[in-house]
């Protein structure tokens, strides 16, 4: 049992870390990342794995309960199953889950399962290889991911959810495939709205597509009904068709702002405590953790000063505090 709640001012209580384990990335999808990658971290700027589970030893003895691994893409940081079995060692941690692209999957899937890992979302921005490669900008991808997703259900990951990003010219059209899918496999597949970033701005100002018009589509192949979806702290929200084996889901943060419901913080790569997605506000963690100085004040401070809400603008980076991809901080 926690010792106490993380409560910030707006009376929302933040049981949830999202920690970013890489700012790297072996795809370059075009919503997300430029072609020719980003200025990297170095290495000594990292967390350690030591340092990471340091940190949420201390967020977990005020309140926090879940963590959810990301990247970049988490799985080309080396032994992440280990991490993963560090972080279910913490007392009050209950749920570890990892945001992936699925690339290396096959390869870790049941060493993560082993080491105390409970649940996998897998990006999947299309069903056709073809068009899985044109997104991710790396060839060959699809064969990996596919196989990815495969040993995910092997190893029994569950639920499973997909994240596909929704983009009018490339993946819009395959919004029906996508919902038919779920009627036969235990899918969870969830429409995000793209949110602009700095290497986005083209895409998310001329190929946005709203959850309302996805939304309005599903409707169209069969009754939907509002359900409330598989065990998760994320924002998406869930229906169902009829006798279906799984869900479609809508992660809207343009169109319907969810953040009266933020339960979450980030820890990026290096360290910085961020309170929310997007903004300036972040709290470097990493180097009073190497000095030996108390973190509780820092995360107590991050906390009191979590803003209400984002300020995104569709097709524009003044809300996105200089952002330049999701990628940097964990999406
Ligand atoms: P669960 O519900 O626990 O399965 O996780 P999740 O849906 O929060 O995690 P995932 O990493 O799969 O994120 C799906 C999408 O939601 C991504 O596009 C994220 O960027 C977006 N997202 C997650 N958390 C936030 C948030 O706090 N704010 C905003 N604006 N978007 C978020
Ligand atoms: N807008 C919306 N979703 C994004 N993701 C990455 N960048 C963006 C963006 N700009 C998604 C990835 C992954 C999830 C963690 O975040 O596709 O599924
Ligand atoms: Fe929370 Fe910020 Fe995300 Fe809104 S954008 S849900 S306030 S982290």
């Amino acid at each position: 049992m926690a010792a106490r709640a993380m409560t910030d001012s707006f009376g929302r209580r933040i049981e949830y870390l999202r920690i970013s384990v890489t700012d790297k990335c072996n795809l370059r999808c075009v919503y997300c990342m430029p072609m020719e990658g980003l200025p990297w971290l170095k290495r000594a700027e990292l967390l350690s794995y030591e340092e990471i589970v340091e940190i949420v030893r201390v967020m977990a003895a005020l309140g926090l309960q879940r963590v959810r691994l990301t990247g970049g893409e988490p799985l080309v940081r080396r032994d992440l199953p280990e991490l993963v079995a560090m972080i279910a060692e913490v007392e009050g941690i209950e749920d570890i889950a990892l945001s992936t692209n699925a690339v290396l999957l096959a390869e870790h899937a049941d060493a993560l399962k082993t080491a105390g890992l409970k649940r996998v979302n897998i990006s999947l921005d299309s069903l056709r290889p073809e068009r899985i490669d044109a997104i991710a900008r790396r060839p060959g991808s699809h064969a990996k991911i596919l196989a990815g997703l495969t040993a995910a259900e092997r190893a029994g990951f569950e639920p499973i959810k997909v994240n596909t990003v929704i983009m009018r010219s490339q993946n819009f059209d395959e919004v029906d495939d996508f919902a038919q899918i779920t009627r036969e496999r235990p899918w969870h597949i969830r429409f995000i709205e793209v949110m602009p970033t700095g290497a986005n701005l083209e895409i998310s100002r001329d190929d946005f597509v709203s959850c309302t018009e996805v939304v309005a589509r599903l409707r169209r192949i069969g009754d939907l009904r509002p359900v409330q979806g598989p065990l998760g702290n994320g924002p998406a929200t869930y229906y169902r068709f009829e006798g279906a084996a799984g869900t479609v889901g809508v992660i809207t943060p343009m169109s319907h702002n969810y953040c009266d419901r933020c339960n979450r913080m980030r820890l990026t790569a290096d360290g910085l405590l961020r309170p929310c997605l997007f903004g300036d506000i972040q709290t470097n963690l990493r180097d009073p953790l190497r000095r030996g100085d108390s973190l509780v004040p820092l995360i107590e401070e991050t906390l009191r000063i979590k803003p209400e809400r984002h300020y995104l603008v569709q097709g524009s980076d003044v809300g996105s505090g200089r952002l330049v991809a999701l990628s940097q901080v964990g999406g």
